[in-house]
C-alpha cells in the first residue's frame, strides 16, 4: 500500500495567511498541518508516502520532513503546477503507485477518534477496489454525499445535493486499487474547471466496486481550510492534548510506538527541541516506563499485526 498526501491547492480561503506560504505548513495548534495526514497514513501502517505540494514550497516540505528516515518511513516529493483537482494526485503519483494499492488523503483533513487506527487498518486490509469514508454531518448539502446499503455498499454519490439522500459526507480519505490513476486520466474538467474526485468514485460505483466505511459519532473529522475552521481545529487539538496529556499526530511518538525508531532517537529528537513542550513531550515518552503495555496492545491486535507485516 502506497500513500499520497495532496498538499497543493491555492489556499485562497486562508488568505492573507497563505499568500506567502503553503497552507499545509501553517500550524494547527502546536505542529504543522501536514503532520496530521502523515500521522494517519503512518497509523495505517503505510511507510511509502508521496507528498504532493505546490512547486514554490516543495523545498520547505523537504526541509521540514526530509526523506522520512528520521521517522522510519520513506517520503518522496512531487508538485502540482495548478490546483486542477484532487484526482490529479493519482496522475502525478501514477508511477509511484505502480501496481500497488494507494491511500490518498487531503493535506488539510484531520481525523481523530478512539479506534481510528483499527478502523483504518481494517479498511485497508478488507479493501478490494475503492473505499471511501463517510462522516455524518449536520449540513450535508455542503458536501459530497454518499448513500449506502446495510452492507456498506455505495448506492449513490452526489456533489452538494439540494435534497441529500443521507447525512453522510465523503471525507478526504480514499483507498484505491492501482486502476485509479487510469480512471483519473480519462476524466474531463467539471463546470468549475477541476477534475473531480467524485467522478473517480463514480467510476468505481458504476462497476459495483465502491465501499464506504462509516466514522461514527465518536470520531472527529475536520478540515482546516478557513480561518474559522483552522482556529477551531487548533482549539480542538489543544483541548484534547491538555486534558489527556497525549499529543495528537506527534509523528516521532507514532514512529516510536510502531518501532520504526529507537528510544534513543526519540530522546535525541526531543532534546533538540527541549525548550518547548513538543520536545519535552518526546523526551518524556522516551523515558516512560509503560511503553511496553502500548506495544503489546498493538501486537495483540490481529489486524494491526497483519497490516504491518504485509
Ligand atoms: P480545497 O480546500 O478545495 O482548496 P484549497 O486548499 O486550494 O483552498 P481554497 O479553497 O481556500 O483556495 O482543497 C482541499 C485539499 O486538497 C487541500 O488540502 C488542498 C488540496 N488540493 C490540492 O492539493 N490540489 C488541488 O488541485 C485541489 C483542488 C485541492
Amino acid at each position: 500500500m502506497k500513500g499520497i498526501i495532496l498538499a497543493g491547492g491555492s489556499g485562497t480561503r486562508l488568505s492573507p495567511s497563505t499568500d506567502g506560504i503553503n497552507k499545509h505548513l501553517l500550524a494547527v495548534y502546536d505542529k504543522p498541518m501536514i503532520y496530521y495526514p502523515i500521522s494517519i497514513l503512518m497509523l495505517g501502517g503505510i511507510k511509502d508516502i508521496m507528498i504532493i505540494s505546490t512547486k514554490d514550497d516543495q523545498e520547505r516540505f523537504k526541509a521540514l520532513l526530509g526523506d522520512g528516515s528520521a521517522l522510519g518511513i520513506s517520503l518522496t516529493y512531487e508538485h502540482q503546477i495548478e490546483p486542477n483537482g484532487i484526482p490529479e494526485a493519482l496522475i502525478i503519483g501514477e508511477k509511484f503507485i505502480g501496481k500497488d494499492d494507494v491511500t490518498l488523503i487531503l493535506g488539510d483533513n484531520i481525523f481523530y477518534g478512539q479506534g481510528f487506527t483499527n478502523l483504518f487498518r481494517r479498511a485497508i486490509k478488507n479493501h478490494e477496489h475503492a473505499t471511501i469514508f463517510g462522516y455524518r454531518v449536520k449540513d450535508p448539502k455542503r458536501f459530497g454525499v454518499v448513500e449506502f446499503d446495510q452492507n456498506q455498499k455505495v448506492l449513490s454519490l452526489e456533489e452538494k445535493p439540494e435534497e441529500p439522500k443521507s447525512d453522510f459526507a465523503v471525507t478526504g480519505l480514499y483507498i484505491y486499487d492501482h486502476h485509479a490513476a487510469k480512471i483519473a486520466r480519462k476524466l474531463t474538467f467539471s463546470a468549475r474547471g477541476e477534475l473531480e474526485i467524485t467522478d473517480v468514485n463514480r467510476e468505481y460505483l458504476k462497476k459495483g466496486q465502491l465501499d464506504v466505511q462509516l466514522l461514527g459519532r465518536g470520531f472527529a473529522w475536520m478540515d482546516a481550510g478557513t480561518h474559522e475552521s483552522l482556529f477551531e481545529a487548533s482549539e480542538f487539538i489543544k483541548n484534547i492534548q491538555d486534558r489527556q496529556g497525549f499529543k495528537l499526530a506527534c509523528l516521532e511518538e507514532i514512529a516510536f510506538y510502531l518501532r520504526y525508531i529507537s528510544k534513543e532517537a526519540l530522546y535525541k529528537k526531543g532534546k533538540s527541541m527541549e525548550k518547548n513542550d513538543y520536545g519535552k513531550y518526546l523526551m518524556e515518552i522516551a523515558n516512560r516506563k509503560h511503553n511496553q503495555q502500548y506495544w503489546e496492545s498493538i501486537d495483540r491486535d490481529p489486524v494491526l499485526g497483519l497490516v504491518e507485516n504485509e
